[in-house]
């Protein structure tokens, strides 16, 4: 039974979101729940602790008396320093993308710890607390490859008077994808959009988020990658390792100073030459061209990401609190009793 719940402050690099804003926790408190929030949790969100405390929560001075707690909330997969509060029964509930973190799953199962995951969670469709993070992330996506192209290949998205504007190609048109195109087409860049699914195609399509569409297949991505200012990565199947679609030799025919980022990279990355970056060292370039793959985008915008993130966790937190078996927690259990029971994690992982 739960009676505690604990919100942690974020430790990976550069992350200044927290999972629960001050009235997420009042309506956690208002149910009956003792929550502890660790001393400064919200500071670089914008939320002080007296505002914590105001609402009815306690504050925590060291990590540990948070993790201490029954059910424990956090933005952020657990990092490496945090694993030592991993105990069997803990409940945990975060991202947690374990497709791309064997390690970190291995230390889930080896504690016993009952590890919810946000973005898988599925309830009552699509992946609601995934959501909210990829529209900010496609949003910042469009922002900062703008901002590298200006220091690569020098090119301005919008164009100019007698010059072609940019070209930008987005794979994978979901939340994070169609927030990307849009960001683009704000900047007046010219947006080819490519999917899998077409009738996601047909809307954006017909809705003008993207100036053309093209059936995700290697020879059309290889034809609109060669010709592209801007790549920007979002193919998901859900839970598992993202599949890797623009391959290297897409990435060398691009031209030098051209830019990538690869939103994907939480799972793993759709772009081949991705690998993770971190919001104190965002880039590095490959064949020229310049990666950004940075796994927590929205953590640098973090008063949005936070109260967006805030309202989707706070109602299934509560679903979580009362009962570890609701149907509104669909899809987010992904480790428990020792075992990965998320199917395509398991897959990814090879451990099914
Ligand atoms: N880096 C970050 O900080 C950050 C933040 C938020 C989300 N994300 C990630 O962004 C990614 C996208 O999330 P989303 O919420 O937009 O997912 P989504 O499910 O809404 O969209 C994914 C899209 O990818 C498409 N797709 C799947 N396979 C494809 C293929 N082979 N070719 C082309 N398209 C394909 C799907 O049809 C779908 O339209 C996820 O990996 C998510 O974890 C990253």
């Amino acid at each position: 039974m739960v009676s505690t719940v604990g919100l942690l402050a974020e430790i990976k690099d550069g992350e200044r979101r927290v999972a629960l804003d001050p009235s997420a926790v009042a309506t956690v408190v208002s149910h009956g729940y003792r929550v502890k929030v660790q001393r400064g949790a919200g500071v670089r969100a914008g939320f002080s602790d007296e505002e914590y405390l105001s609402v009815g929560a306690e504050i925590a001075d060291e990590a540990k008396d948070v993790w201490a707690c029954d059910l424990v909330v956090k933005v952020k997969e657990p990092q490496p320093s945090e694993w030592q509060y991993f105990r069997p029964g803990l409940i945990l509930f975060a991202y947690l993308h374990l497709a791309a973190e064997p390690e970190l799953t291995k230390a889930l199962m080896d504690s016993q710890v009952e590890a919810y995951a946000f973005e898988t969670l599925s309830y009552p469709a699509g992946l609601p607390l995934l959501a909210p993070m990829s529209e900010v992330a496609g949003r910042a996506a469009a922002i900062v490859g703008a901002y590298y192209l200006a220091a690569g290949s020098g090119t301005l998205l919008g164009g100019a008077a007698g010059v072609l504007p940019g070209r930008v190609v987005v794979i994978g048109l979901g939340v994070a994808g169609t927030m990307a195109a849009r960001g683009a087409r704000g900047m007046d860049a010219e947006v080819v959009g490519v999917d899998v699914d077409l009738h996601r195609l047909y809307q954006a399509h017909q809705e003008g988020i993207v100036t053309a569409t093209v059936a995700s297949s290697d020879h059309a991505i290889s034809e609109v990658v060669s010709k592209a200012d801007l790549v920007i990565g979002a193919a998901l199947v859900p839970g598992a390792k993202a599949p890797k679609i623009v391959k290297k030799e897409h990435i060398a025919s691009m031209r030098p100073g051209s830019v990538v980022v690869d939103i994907a990279i939480d799972q793993g990355g759709c772009i081949e030459t991705a690998r993770p970056t971190s919001l104190s060292h965002p880039i590095f370039e490959e064949l020229g061209v310049i990666h950004y793959c940075v796994t927590n985008i929205p953590g640098q915008y973090p008063r949005t990401s936070s109260r967006a993130l805030s309202a989707a966790v706070a109602p299934r937190l509560l679903d979580l609190a009362q009962d570890l078996n609701s149907p509104k927690l669909v899809g987010s259990l992904n480790v428990s009793g020792g075992k990965v029971v998320y199917e395509a994690v398991a897959q990814s992982l090879g451990i099914s």
